[in-house]
């Protein structure tokens, strides 16, 4: 079979170590025949872990903290340059929370850091897409995809804060998925990932236990950070064209299940 992301071109945000889910994404996707940018806020790019992926993937490393619109444009500007032309995807995968950080109850949250919280994991989505809208950056039937979690919709205590962040997410790629189709015949999507042992999920507290759940409840188990990347590359690819405004589970079943007896104890 040809690779399916052959002659496309795309930048991907939240690449930080091998654990990291856009690491994945983005080994998968020049697997794939794609080309790629990669970026990162400055911070993360210091840490240097992510030099040797650009290696691997002869892409260039473009440091932009996505709470920047100048940023943003910066690194679009750039990719394009690059490129000679405009991409056809994009991956968001950025989380952050200033409050589980800082161990914070959820009943007991710092306002000034929730703000933070979703400026870094939610509004930067909103603020990506404004940057592609107004440079006019992305491609007729591109392809825009964010990553969320479940607790947008449901109750996890321990996720706190960015539950919210989450549902804000889920609510961008909706809206401006609209302006999108619309005007550009662009896509906007959020996959919503089983727990992933990275960095950002084990930020969670009780986060074994967590993993653990939801691989027992889920029918397939926790879907692995492999198999999220390969979501992606069928969103980004051109058999999933006619996909958008939609928060899709990559879950292994979790979010339909109820009760499981594996979970039971007593069976
Ligand atoms: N790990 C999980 O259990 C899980 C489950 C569902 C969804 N997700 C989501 O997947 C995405 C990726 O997370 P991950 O689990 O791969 O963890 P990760 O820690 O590897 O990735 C998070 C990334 O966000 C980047 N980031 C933080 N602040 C930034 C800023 N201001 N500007 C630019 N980048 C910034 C970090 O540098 C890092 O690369 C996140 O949106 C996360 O919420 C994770």
């Amino acid at each position: 079979m040809a690779n399916i992301l052959s002659g496309k071109k795309g930048i991907i945000f939240g690449a930080l170590d091998n654990q990291s889910i856009a690491w994945k994404v983005a080994e998968r996707c020049v697997e794939e025949g794609a080309q790629i940018v990669l970026t990162n806020a400055p911070v993360a790019l210091r840490m240097g872990e992510v030099n040797a992926l650009a290696e691997k993937c002869k892409a260039p490393l473009i440091a932009a903290d996505a709470t920047s619109l100048e940023d943003l444009e910066n690194l679009f500007q750039k990719s394009m340059e690059h490129f000679g032309g405009k991409v056809d995807f994009v991956l968001h995968s950025i989380g952050m929370s200033v409050n589980v950080r800082k161990g914070k109850a959820y009943t007991d949250l710092n306002y000034d850091w929730m703000q933070k919280t979703f400026d870094v994991s939610a509004i930067s989505f909103h603020k990506m897409m404004h940057a592609i809208w107004k440079l006019d950056a992305i491609n007729e039937w591109g392809s825009i995809l964010a990553l969320s979690y479940i607790a947008a919709q449901r109750v996890f205590p321990d996720y706190s804060e960015m539950a919210e962040s989450k549902a804000l997410l889920e609510s961008f790629a909706r809206s401006f998925g609209y302006h999108f189709g619309t005007a550009k015949k662009v896509r906007v999507n959020t996959i919503s990932q089983s727990p992933t042992m990275t960095t950002a999920g084990q930020g969670v507290k009780g986060f074994t236990d967590f993993f653990g759940y939801a691989d027992k409840m889920s029918p397939l188990g926790n879907a692995p950070a492999l198999d999220c990347a390969n979501y992606c590359v069928a969103l980004f690819s051109d058999l999933t064209r006619y996909v958008t405004m939609q928060n899709l589970y990559h879950d292994g079943g979790f979010s339909t299940m109820g009760m499981n007896p594996a979970l039971v104890e007593s069976k």
